[in-house]
C-alpha cells in the first residue's frame, strides 16, 4: 500500500517535472527568451550551422541559438576569407537550415558589402534576408559606422545581433586575423561602440577574439546577452563554428577552440573501408540487396 502510494507520487512527480522540461526544451527561443537567460544568469549555447540536417542535429541537441554565419564563404565554399559569399547564397543556405529547427532562435549575416553606411539600402537587403529565409534576426559586423543601418533594420522590426571585436569581413583592413583591442584606444572604441549597440536596440552582442578581461567587461556593463568566441568566460553565452569545433576543418586549431569530435578522421576511416569493401566485392552483400 504504501509502496503503491509513493510510487504514483513519484511517477506523478516525474511527469510534471519532465512536462516541464519538455515544454521548456521545445518553446521557440525569442528575443525576451535570450534576455530572461541573460538575467537569470543562465549562459546562452550558439553554433553555427548551413544546412537542414547540421541544423537539425544542432536545434535536436538543444543549442540555444543558431547562426548561418558568413563563416559558410570558408568551411561550406572553400574560401579563404568571408568576402566573396553572396546575399543569394546566404539566403540558400539560411532557409534550408531554419526548415530544420524547431526552438532555436535563428541569426544570419549580413554578408560583406550589404551593410555599409547608406541605411535604405541595407534595410532593403535585411527585409530581403529575411523575407526569404525566415531567420528570426540579421548579425551585422560593424559599430558606430554603422549605427544609422542598424537602427533602421531595427526600426522595421528585425532583431539584430552585433557583431565586434575581430570583424573577419574587415580583414583586408587589419592584415590578419589576431587578437582585437589589446591597445587601450581600440578597446576604449569596442566599449562604446557596443553601447551604442544596445542603445539602438540589438538584441544581442557577438564578440570575437579579444582579450576575456575586456569581454567580461563590456558583458557586465551590458542587459543584453554577450556571446562570445575567442572572448574568454566572463560574457553571457559561446558561439563556435560548427566544422571547427566538431574536427571537420582540420586544419584551423585556434587557441580558442576546442574540439569536440574528430569527424574528420571518423569520416576518413569510414569512407577508405568503404573503398576497400567495393573494391574487394564485400559491399554489398546478400542482405544488402533485393
Ligand atoms: O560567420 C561566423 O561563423 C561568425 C562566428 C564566428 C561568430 O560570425
Amino acid at each position: 500500500m504504501r509502496i503503491g502510494y509513493s510510487l504514483s507520487t513519484f511517477n506523478c512527480q516525474l511527469s510534471t517535472i519532465m512536462s516541464v522540461h519538455q515544454s521548456d526544451f521545445q518553446s521557440k527561443v525569442t528575443v525576451n527568451t535570450l534576455l530572461d537567460m541573460k538575467k537569470r544568469g543562465e549562459k546562452i549555447s550558439m553554433l553555427t550551422a548551413y544546412d537542414y540536417s547540421m541544423a537539425k542535429i544542432v536545434d535536436g541537441a538543444g543549442c540555444d541559438m543558431i547562426l548561418v554565419g558568413d563563416s559558410a564563404s570558408n568551411v561550406i565554399c572553400g574560401n579563404s576569407s568571408t568576402l566573396p559569399i553572396t546575399v543569394d547564397e546566404m539566403i540558400f543556405l539560411a532557409k534550408n537550415v531554419v526548415r530544420g529547427v524547431k526552438r532555436a532562435f535563428v541569426s544570419v549575416d549580413m554578408p560583406f558589402g550589404t551593410c555599409s553606411g547608406n541605411p535604405e539600402k541595407s534595410l532593403e537587403y535585411a527585409i530581403k534576408m529575411i523575407k526569404n529565409t525566415g531567420a528570426d534576426s540579421v548579425k551585422i559586423e560593424g559599430g558606430e559606422e554603422l549605427i544609422e543601418d542598424i537602427r533602421k533594420i531595427i526600426n522595421a522590426g528585425i532583431p539584430v545581433v552585433g557583431h565586434l571585436g575581430l570583424m573577419p569581413q574587415s580583414i583586408n583592413k587589419y592584415g590578419g586575423y589576431s587578437v582585437r583591442a589589446k591597445e587601450d584606444a581600440e578597446a576604449e572604441k569596442l566599449i562604446s561602440d557596443a553601447h551604442l549597440l544596445e542603445q539602438a536596440g540589438c538584441c544581442a552582442l557577438v564578440l570575437e577574439k579579444i582579450p576575456a578581461v575586456l569581454a567580461q567587461k563590456v558583458a557586465e556593463s551590458l542587459t543584453i546577452p554577450v556571446i562570445g568566441i575567442g572572448a574568454g568566460s566572463g560574457v553571457d553565452g559561446q558561439v563556435l563554428v560548427f566544422h571547427d569545433m566538431l574536427g571537420i576543418n582540420q586544419g584551423f586549431s585556434p587557441k580558442f577552440l576546442r574540439k569536440y569530435a574528430n569527424i574528420g578522421e571518423v569520416a576518413t576511416n569510414a569512407i577508405q573501408q568503404y573503398i576497400k569493401d567495393v573494391k574487394s566485392v564485400d559491399f554489398p552483400n546478400k542482405e544488402e540487396q533485393y
